[in-house]
């Protein structure tokens, strides 16, 4: 068994990223809900816990709380943000509504080395982000760092291994965040640092052996890295008792479903199905526009599809999905904690509230590289590794208005030259995605003598790390102007091309 540090789940956009940073350090890290008991953290036997920040106030009624056992169990505790803030209240100190808060870049200043800033030197840049803060510190805790606007940016008590970050150590933009994390790992816990990735396949083998027992499990193969790498894991953990079912949608890019096929019966073979449900998806679409409802109604298509397949397998308890941390992250937060809904969109969103199977997902506290490295450890070919997230809506969230058999045809087409344009393009490793959409305006061209008045096509390149954020590429005009030239020239119903330059924030990467 290995090394476990629990992280609480207060709501924070980025629970995730510090269960992230830590696997980073190769010491394993799950997150469990806030409200979880001494006793069943104690069952666990973490090295340290690390409490996350959130979007609540702990000088408001009925804010999140701590089992008070759990800062007496002789485990270390670092509390971050709103983690610190519950700290502190707990344990007696007072906390006040910061006069006027604190967003973004922040230097501390370091007033007690060692610890959690051994050899991180006088003052620091940190990420800040709170509007409550600590004003004094509970006993036997000492102030260990400071900002110009706030006095206690960190506070530890050094006997009993408690601290407390007003910071965010785990995102990128606190530059030192991650020796930070270290020094709570190595320095104050003790770890060894006794995980990776193979290890992350054993545990997710056990625990998917021990979730679905004897029962059935089917799996929704996308087409894309995420839904293909939870297959494999899954098919490694229980083998034929799994059917991998891809749906032929309809929405998928040109050459799919035969790639996939290839793949998955020659390449890595599985127990495979592949279903023909283009027309359903084109009726239950027809004549629908809003993007909502469209994903919906595409979430519930799959939904009966899968129950169909699996009656003629003779029954499944459990649905597999590749569902990944950023899929999930603003619909609600990993472990059901209390964090804001942002948007309601993805697998996650999709489903139905009486779902009749359980969900199987293996893979929902990873991000996009980690999948990828896990895709390679279990052996998958490296084409499919390396491709670009596809959404699971596919092109009916890229074609703005109804989605049709003659849209499809014709973002299918204008696509295939996005792809092929761009796979010649050099800096291609460094794009996240890139691919068309069909914009729902028609504008006036001319071809040969010949006014037109037909399709707008947009392209779009974005570079990320994860997903959650992402900016456009600058592609190139030579590349740009190929693509343009072939959607244009080859594609019959399209009269113009453009770019987005949008980054996400604001934006979003897909257009619905
Ligand atoms: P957005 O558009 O929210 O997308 O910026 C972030 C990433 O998620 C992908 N995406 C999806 N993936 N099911 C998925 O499996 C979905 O419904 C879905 N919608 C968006 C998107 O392609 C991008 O990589």
């Amino acid at each position: 068994m290995h090394e476990l540090v629990t992280v609480l789940d207060y709501g924070s956009q980025y629970a995730q990223l510090i269960a992230r940073r830590v696997r980073e350090c190769g010491v394993y890290c799950e997150i469990l809900p806030h409200d979880i008991t001494c006793e069943n953290l104690a069952e666990r036997s973490p090295k340290a816990i690390i409490l996350s920040g959130g979007p609540a106030s702990v000088l408001k009624k009925g804010h999140p709380d701590i089992d008070p056992g759990i800062l007496d169990m002789g485990i270390p505790v670092l509390g971050i943000c709103y983690g610190m803030q519950l700290v502190a209240k707990v344990l007696g100190g007072s906390l006040e509504r910061g006069r006027s808060g604190e967003y973004g870049p922040a230097t501390i200043d370091i007033d007690i080395d060692g610890a959690l800033f051994s050899g991180i030197g006088g003052g620091i840049d940190v990420w800040m982000s709170h509007g409550d803060q600590v004003i004094t510190v509970p006993e036997g805790f000492s102030v260990i760092a400071h900002t110009r606007v706030c006095p206690i940016a960190a506070m530890g008590d050094l006997k009993r291994n408690i601290f407390g970050v007003q910071f965010h150590p785990e995102v990128v933009h606190t530059p030192l965040g991650k020796e930070i994390i270290k020094n709570y790992l190595f320095t104050v816990a003790h770890c060894s640092g006794d995980w990776n990735m193979a290890g992350f396949i054993e545990e997710s083998i056990r625990a998917i052996r021990e979730r679905v027992g004897r029962s059935r499990v089917i799996c929704g193969l996308s087409g894309g890295v995420d839904s293909a790498v939870a297959a494999a894991l899954i098919n490694s953990a229980i083998g034929d008792q799994m059917t991998a079912i891809f749906v032929d949608n309809g929405l998928l890019r040109a050459g799919e479903v035969e790639e996939i096929r290839r793949i998955f019966t020659e390449q890595y073979p599985l127990n495979l199905d592949i279903v023909d449900a283009r027309q359903i998806f084109l009726s239950n679409l027809k004549g629908i526009t809003e993007p909502e409802e469209k994903r919906k109604r595409i979430g519930n298509t799959f939904i009966d599809i899968f129950y169909t397949e699996a009656d003629r397998i003779g029954g499944a308890d459990f649905l597999a999905q590749g569902t990944l941390y950023p899929d999930i992250i603003e619909s609600r937060s990993a472990k059901g904690g209390p964090s804001a809904t942002i948007k309601s969109h993805h697998n996650v969103g999709g489903l139905p509230k009486d779902l009749k199977f359980d969900l199987v997902e293996p893979l929902k506290e990873l991000f996009k590289d980690e999948v990828r490295v896990l895709g390679r450890e279990l052996g998958l070919p490296e084409i499919l590794i390396n491709r670009q997230p596809f959404p699971g809506p596919g092109l009916g969230v890229r074609i703005l208005g109804e989605v049709n058999e003659h849209n499809v045809a014709i973002l299918q087409e204008a696509d295939l030259r996005v792809q092929e344009e761009i796979r010649k393009y050099d800096g291609y490793d460094d794009i996240w995605q890139s691919f068309a959409v069909l914009l729902p305006v028609k504008s006036v061209g001319v071809m040969g003598d010949e006014r037109t008045y037909a399709n707008v096509i947009a392209i779009r390149a974005v570079s990320s790390l994860d997903g959650m954020t992402a900016d456009w590429v600058k592609i190139p005009y030579e590349v740009l102007a190929k693509i343009s030239t072939r959607i244009i020239n080859e594609v019959a119903g399209v009269n113009r091309v453009v770019y987005d330059i949008s980054s996400k924030p604001p934006s979003t990467i897909e257009w619905e």
